[in-house]
């Protein structure tokens, strides 16, 4: 038996409402754009223009992986070079917490993830702040968070998050299950083995090993926040 749907209401998107026929892009494209393109606005040339206007800024999925980063590590990336298979954006969001103890500052925690993705493009590195998670995502246009899984534990820490961060701002948390290689692999344990003089070379990139040899000296470049929108 076919689910009832509710009658959607043109301009408009119910959040959490889900379209049963069509991908959802197709949902928010019929209901949100329609009426801009069969008003006012609708000429040749206004038509051409809207339809660039849909491509570059409504239809662009954008995902923010987030976390302290405290150093990226193999794990992170991978799930990271995943989501951006999956979305045309994604921004790797490097947190701060003033409770925490870092290892790293933030201004050394950006260059080592800007390092390890400036070839690759659609990952853009930038700094969370301190705020919400959820008040960053609706500023910076975020429809998705992406978490990697590396065990059922971290799935028990992190579904509370994801359904706070939905109901807080309506934005999905995605989760990806880590690869097998890197199941192992935390910041922490990477900063421990390090300390004791273990190898872990085949677990962190190049970026992250040069800082932790000490080949790259303290960053102290002043962060620019993203300003949220008023
Ligand atoms: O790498 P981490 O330290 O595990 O990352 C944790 C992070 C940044 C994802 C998490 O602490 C977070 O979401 N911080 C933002 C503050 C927030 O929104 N808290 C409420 C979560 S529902």
């Amino acid at each position: 038996m076919p689910l009832a749907r509710p009658a959607p209401v043109p301009g408009t998107v119910v959040p959490g409402s889900v379209n049963f026929d069509e991908p959802s892009r197709g949902y928010v494209r019929e209901f949100c754009y329609r009426p801009v393109r069969h008003g006012m606005l609708e000429t040749r040339r206004n038509h051409w223009l809207l339809e660039r206007i849909w491509a570059r800024f409504v239809s662009m999925r954008r995902a923010v992986c987030p976390g302290s980063f405290d150093p990226i590590h193999k794990g992170h990336i991978e799930v990271i070079a995943r989501a951006s298979s999956l979305f045309d954006e994604v921004i790797v969001a490097v947190s701060t917490n003033y409770a925490k103890k870092y290892r790293f500052s933030l201004n050394e925690r950006l260059e080592m993830a800007r390092n390890t993705f400036s070839a690759l493009s659609g990952i853009v590195v930038e700094p969370m702040g301190e705020g919400l998670l959820s008040d960053y995502c609706h500023a910076r246009g975020v429809s998705a968070i992406v978490k990697g899984l590396r065990s059922s534990s971290d799935f028990d820490y992190e579904l509370p998050m994801a359904t706070m961060n939905r109901q807080l701002s309506g934005v999905e948390t995605v989760f990806l299950p880590g690869d097998s290689r890197y199941l192992h692999l935390s910041s922490t344990l990477i900063k421990e083995v390090h300390t004791l003089g273990g190898d872990i070379a085949d677990f962190v990139p190049r970026a992250v090993l040069r800082r932790l040899q000490g080949d790259v000296g303290p960053d102290t470049t002043p962060v620019t926040m993203v300003q949220p929108k008023a």
